[in-house]
């Protein structure tokens, strides 16, 4: 079975992390729009675009299953995507506030991601219909600090008290709604404190199984719609080592 994976750029890899941990045999074509990044700053109208480019993509590769590891794909073009492709196409999101909602004590939610995702709403109303009480909040630093390695240390302690002090003690659940939050998991524990933090990759990745045919040749193959700066230490930093990367050939126009 081959499933594709497509993201905003690097951050999606932690979705395949969590995929290729879980179904060892399956082949995987992964797509980064790293000529595109960020999503999360733009219209729904160039999310909605730009997904189904990487869709058109990946489907190109003979793929069964895509899943849209970008939060913000997920939050604006999941509907669309599943109208237009002929396999099945799953998002982030529901995984996460199921896993939430599974791990909640009292139905006191907190949600961050990118400034889209928060904004499309899409997150608090499936939380809110199952009756949660919800805190949301966008951390548009989070990425840039991913992105330059900062997963640990002063600044990026300081900056997740900057987001996240208004959460202490409201919230026993919080859902890392963006592909790159996960790098952040362990200080964003340490900061909260007992607080359950939800990581969406895992949830996908566990969400699959009634789908997945762990069956295979192992393969992995990375495209990248632009080889930018720090791309191998991303794919490094995320994936744990050092791999071929392609570039991937179309029309991605801004
Ligand atoms: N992949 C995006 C997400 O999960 C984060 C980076 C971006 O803004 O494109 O929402």
């Amino acid at each position: 079975m081959k499933i594709g994976i497509f993201d905003s750029g690097v951050g999606g890899l932690t979705v395949l992390k969590a995929i290729r941990e879980r179904y060892k045999n399956v082949d995987i074509v992964y797509l980064g729009d790293t000529a595109r990044v960020p999503y999360g700053i733009r219209s729904k109208d160039t999310v909605i675009r730009y997904s189904l480019e990487c869709a058109n993509f990946l489907k190109e590769k003979g793929i069964d299953l895509l899943v849209v590891a970008c939060n913000t794909a997920s939050a604006y073009a999941l509907e669309r995507l599943k109208t237009e492709m002929n396999f099945p196409v799953f998002g982030v999101i529901e995984p996460g506030v199921r896993e939430a909602l599974r791990r909640t004590k009292n139905k006191r939610i907190g949600i961050i991601g990118t400034s889209a995702t928060v904004k499309s709403g899409v997150y608090q109303e499936l939380l809110k219909k199952e009756g949660a009480y919800v805190l949301s909040k966008a951390c548009p630093l989070f990425v840039p600090l991913v992105e330059e390695g900062l997963i640990g240390g002063d600044i990026t302690r300081k900056v997740i008290e900057h987001y996240l002090k208004d959460f202490k003690g409201k919230i026993d659940t919080l859902i890392l709604g963006c592909t790159h939050y996960p790098l952040l998991k362990k200080e964003i524990e340490n900061f909260l404190k007992d607080v359950e933090v939800i990581d969406s990759s895992e949830a996908i990745s566990k969400s699959l199984s009634g789908y997945v045919k762990d069956e295979g040749n192992s393969t992995l193959e990375l495209f990248f719609t632009d080889f930018s700066q720090n791309l191998d230490f991303l794919v490094n930093l995320i994936l744990g080592k050092t791999l071929d990367i392609k570039l991937a050939e179309g029309v991605f126009a801004i």
